[in-house]
């Protein structure tokens, strides 16, 4: 089926300056790859990107400056979802895959949102070296690029989770996370609570990689859910592949491994309906070369096969 890029340039949930550029380079790359290498069929479904606009960081710079318990630019980034949320539902409901390229991980709010919106019962797949579970409370940095996926499961301030119709709008019984390698103790705590299905680093390295994917695979399917969410932040990616992202943490996934999961999902039985295609910041990475590596995952991740 059809595939819509929805560009949303956020960069007030990482408070770092750059990442609002990784949409449109997102864009552009994946077409000039898939040109390239010849896959008309692929370039054909891809319908032209719609951008929504994101709010920016006014005359004052964007830095760390922040009370504790506070989420830094709360405000603005809830306001800026109900149309990202829109366009991800309008295209689900049209029968495209929606396909967000940020920009910032905050703007899950938006797709989740979206998601839900369209869905009898949304699960969800985060394929993140974070959780993204922190509370304006739980976070040490504040960021709300730390904080989508607890708000989309109840969790968090109340002009967060009012962005979903329905509470809490995922369970977290039908949520499962990969990848993870960096989080804070509240986010510990409860994963802790053991509900959330979750696999760390570790966890891929002491079960195996194709064994951990085939469980969240299967756990995804026997939620039960009618539709799948996968939120994939490149932050997965071992930072030594992918610098071009503003929270590196060593220890990540090679090009191999991610490529691999992509394909096990692509070719699973798996109702995903939406992607998000989040946090490389291209000014972090003037060669390129993480631009072109999150580009290649997303062709894959699309279909593009080597055979
Ligand atoms: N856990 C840290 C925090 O809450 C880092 C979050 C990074 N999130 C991301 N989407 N890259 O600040
Ligand atoms: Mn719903
Ligand atoms: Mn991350
Ligand atoms: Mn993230």
């Amino acid at each position: 089926g059809p595939i819509q890029p929805v560009c949303f340039p956020l960069a007030l949930g990482a408070v770092r300056a750059g990442v609002e550029l990784g949409a449109a380079a997102l864009d552009d790359a994946l077409r000039a790859r898939l040109i390239r290498r010849g896959f008309p069929d692929l370039l054909n479904r891809l319908r032209p990107a719609i951008t929504i606009p994101a709010p920016q960081a006014g005359d004052e710079p964007l830095d760390g400056r922040r009370r504790p318990g506070e989420a830094m630019y709360l405000d603005e980034i809830a306001a800026s979802m109900p149309p990202l949320a829109s366009a991800v539902a309008d295209a689900i409901r049209d029968g495209a895959l929606a396909l967000a390229l940020g920009g910032d991980h905050a703007l899950s709010l938006g797709t989740l949102a979206g998601a839900a919106a369209t869905a009898e019962r949304l699960a969800v797949l985060w394929i993140d070296a974070h959780g993204d579970i922190n509370t304006p409370e739980t976070s040490p940095s504040g960021h709300v690029h730390g904080m989508p996926l607890a708000a989309a499961l109840g969790r968090g301030p109340s002009v967060l989770t009012d962005l979903f119709a329905e509470t809490p709008p995922i369970r977290p019984e039908d949520t499962v996370m990969l990848g993870l390698r960096d989080l804070d103790p509240g986010e510990r705590a409860w994963l802790a609570e053991g509900t959330i299905h979750y696999a760390t680093m570790a966890h891929i390295d002491d079960r195996g990689l194709d064994a951990t994917i085939a469980d969240a695979i299967d756990r995804l399917r026997a939620s039960g859910a009618d539709a799948v969410h996968v939120s994939f932040d490149l932050d997965v990616l071992d930072p030594l592949l992918l610098p071009g992202t503003g929270t590196r943490v060593y220890g990540g996934l090679t090009f191999r491994e991610a490529a691999r999961l992509l394909r096990m999902l692509r070719d699973s039985d798996l109702p995903i309906r939406s992607l998000d295609w989040v946090e490389l910041n291209p000014a972090l990475d003037p060669s390129g070369g993480s631009t072109a590596v999150a580009a290649e995952l997303l062709a894959i991740a699309l279909g593009e096969t080597t055979d």
